[in-house]
């Protein structure tokens, strides 16, 4: 595969899947506006020097490697699957999902013991050929490049390793979850040739400061209330997560409004000490991105 090298940053994400809608959602919040690319390969993304490249997932971990894609967004599963030799930059926080076995719903599989003799159908045979030597498991492992699914109903299989994100594609096959073997998330990944193009590197730094601010606007809400004057100093000192609240005045001269970026981790327990205390007019509002 032949790309310009026009030097932009070339960016590789799954063409269509699980990742892509993410992926491109990410890039959006981050300034990078990827549009129309129905089937292009490559779409450039304006006013960024960035160039987004569009490919099946099991061959980013080799592009990257190999410097045709600078960056590339991929699922663990396929990263260590690939063992590619790329640089894993930053966790992305979606795409999360487990490698397991499944089995059709007639076979009674509780310990990974009962899995001896039996033939597993899989994309990953790298990662499942470990776990069978880990655990002393003597299975044949068939490697199948897609819909592994329905390996057990066409008899090539008795049982499948396969992804599981909703639990959807098992459902419609009529499998059950099994012993899960890895968790996996997406992940950004970097070309190793990347750190001698001075400027592409620059490109880089100011994209991963862009997703970190997304990242950390993603984990807080913005918190706006109405309080009773007398219960400020109390409420702020119940809650440590309200830190340095901007407090404003309000028409009603015995009540305040205060605004605060909080954790979204404990937006309930906030909210539920903010009523006791007598908050009214409580609004949450996301955050598109906090910059440092
Ligand atoms: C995985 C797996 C299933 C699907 C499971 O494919 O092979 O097809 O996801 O998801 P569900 O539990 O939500 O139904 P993946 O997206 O990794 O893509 P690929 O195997 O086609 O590359
Ligand atoms: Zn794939």
């Amino acid at each position: 595969m032949t790309i310009q090298n026009n030097g932009n940053l070339k960016i590789a994400i799954q063409k269509k899947g699980r990742l892509t809608e993410k992926s491109l959602e990410l890039f959006n919040l981050c300034g990078l506006r990827v549009e129309n690319y129905g089937d292009r390969l490559v779409v450039a993304t304006p006013g960024f020097p960035a160039d987004i490249l569009f490919l099946r997932d099991d061959d980013i971990p080799e592009y990257v490697q190999d410097g045709v894609a600078d960056l590339g967004v991929i699922g663990e599963n396929v990263l260590v699957e690939k063992e590619a030799q790329v640089v894993e930059l930053e966790n992305l926080g979606f795409g999360g999902c487990q490698l397991m076995m499944a089995y059709p719903e007639y076979m009674d599989i509780q310990l990974p013991q009962e899995l001896n003799g039996k033939r597993i159908a899989t994309s990953y045979p790298r990662i499942v050929k470990k776990y069978l030597q880990d655990n002393n498991i003597q299975a044949k492992v068939i490697e199948i490049s897609g819909s592994v699914e329905i390996a057990p109903a066409l008899g090539i299989a008795d049982v499948i390793c396969d992804i599981v994100s909703t639990g959807n594609t098992l459902m419609v096959n009529k499998l059950k979850k099994g012993q899960v073997i890895f968790k996996s998330q997406a992940v950004l990944i970097a070309s190793p040739e990347l750190e001698k193009d001075l400027r592409k590197t620059e490109i880089l730094n100011d994209f991963l400061r862009r997703i970190r601010s997304v990242q950390a606007a993603r984990s807080s809400k913005y918190l706006m209330l109405n309080l009773p004057k007398t219960a400020v100093d109390r409420t702020i000192g119940l809650i440590p997560a309200l830190r340095s609240p901007t407090i404003v005045p309000l028409a009603d001269d015995e009540m305040v409004a205060i605004h605060a970026v909080i954790p979204s981790d404990y937006i309930w327990e906030i909210v539920d000490k903010l009523k006791r205390e007598g908050a009214s007019g409580i609004l949450l509002l996301p955050i598109e991105n906090m910059i440092p």
